[in-house]
């Protein structure tokens, strides 16, 4: 058994080491909305420190990127919540040293799911089968291990509680701090101030069901598929809560197909109930379509200003159309669920959107 001090010892070294191998190599970047990732091969003596084979292995330092945030989170520091993850989830890839902003993570070896299945193409029903356990895992990791919860965190069961949380969340954080620049466009969708609190509040209470560890951004990207399994990665946007949140995050961000979504629905039923975990799928049917909406409704904030962002630099006619397609895509499926009267064809959108690049859009770029 090793004595703390050893494991300290240990730890100190991998951050020593880890330090100077990222100091040295450039490694390959994966760069995406929120971090960029360089894959470093691990030098031999790291990779014998960390228990992998002396050639071969890898490792990902990631650091992130200044941008606003577009989702709550209930950890400040994804380190914290690796640390016990992991023990619990023995596939999924370990902080290994936290540099402070940067922190270095291992790396699986297998491919990601966003390759293997691309967006469009189906998603293999052995890779569908494991995600429905990995939820079921996931709910099963001790709530008192994880680090604690802001103080007015809503209390295990207070589902309602929960949902009206998230969405104020994304009005005061989302929304509101973005009005002077993105106002105007949000208004020409006709996207009330208030949108999401009354999302929250217009909807009946839902069943409570108690509260669980929640990845809340299981889509393609984030699984990596190994010969033995599956493995889901990056966890800073993990919160404590509704376990149907978990769930329609995944349906929506996988763009699974109706019978896909229907089949998953099925498989993650089953998986709770094997595990014991029957009470977390207490008002599923009524309750999942809930989250659903939810998901459309708040993505359409994010949605817009990306859209407008990703504009280039002196944007011609088809620019404005292609981003103008994507906006009203994203507000077609927020619509209904946000109480919006009318959407704007993609003619009408293009105007608007053009008139903001005018005066918002280009003056703040
Ligand atoms: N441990 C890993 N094993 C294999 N591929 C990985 C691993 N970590 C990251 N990747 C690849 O890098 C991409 C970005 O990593 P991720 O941790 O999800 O960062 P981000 O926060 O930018 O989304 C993933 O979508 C995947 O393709
Ligand atoms: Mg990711």
């Amino acid at each position: 058994m090793s004595s703390p001090l050893r494991l300290r010892a240990r730890a100190e070294l991998v951050r020593r080491l880890g330090a100077s191998l990222r100091s040295n190599a450039g490694g390959r970047l994966i760069t995406g909305h929120h971090n960029t990732n360089h894959i470093v091969p691990l030098t031999w003596p790291l990779a014998l420190l960390l228990g992998k084979p002396p050639f071969g292995a890898h490792a990902k330092f990631r650091t992130p990127i200044p941008a606003p945030e577009v989702c709550p989170r209930a950890w400040p520091r994804e380190a914290d919540v690796l640390a016990v993850v992991s023990r619990h989830l023995s596939e999924v890839p370990r902080c290994l040293a936290d540099f402070g902003t940067e922190t270095m993570h291992e790396y699986r070896s297998g491919e990601c799911l966003a390759d293997l299945a691309q967006y469009g193409q189906p998603v293999p029903e052995e890779v569908m089968v494991d995600l429905a356990a990995f939820f079921a895992r996931a709910a099963g990791v001790p709530g008192s291990e994880l680090p604690p919860l802001p103080a007015d965190w809503p209390a295990s069961g207070d589902s309602t509680g929960f949902l009206r949380r998230l969405a104020a969340w994304t009005e005061r954080h989302v929304r509101l701090p973005h009005e002077e620049r993105f106002g105007p466009l949000f208004d020409a969708f006709g996207i009330p101030q208030d949108a999401m609190t009354a999302f929250g509040w217009r909807r009946p209470p839902l069943t409570p069901r108690p509260f669980c560890l929640l990845h809340t951004d299981v889509h393609r990207a984030n699984v990596i598929v190994e010969g033995a399994g599956i493995c889901v990665i990056d966890w800073e946007l993990a919160l404590y809560g509704d376990p149907l949140h978990d769930l329609a995050t995944h349906l929506v961000r996988m763009e699974y197909d109706a019978d896909e979504r229907e089949r998953m629905v099925k498989l993650w039923a089953d998986a709770m109930s094997a595990a014991g975990l029957d009470v977390l799928t207490e008002g599923l049917a009524s309750d999942l379509p809930v989250y659903v909406d939810f998901e459309h409704a708040q993505s359409v904030y994010p949605d817009l200003m990306r859209a407008a962002l990703t504009l280039p630099p002196a944007p011609k006619d088809f620019d404005f159309a292609a981003a103008a397609w994507r906006m009203c895509r994203s507000v077609r499926r927020a619509a209904e669920p946000l109480g919006l009267p009318a959407v704007p064809d993609e003619e009408a959108a293009t105007e608007a959107l053009i008139r903001w690049y005018g005066s918002a859009g280009r003056a703040t770029r």
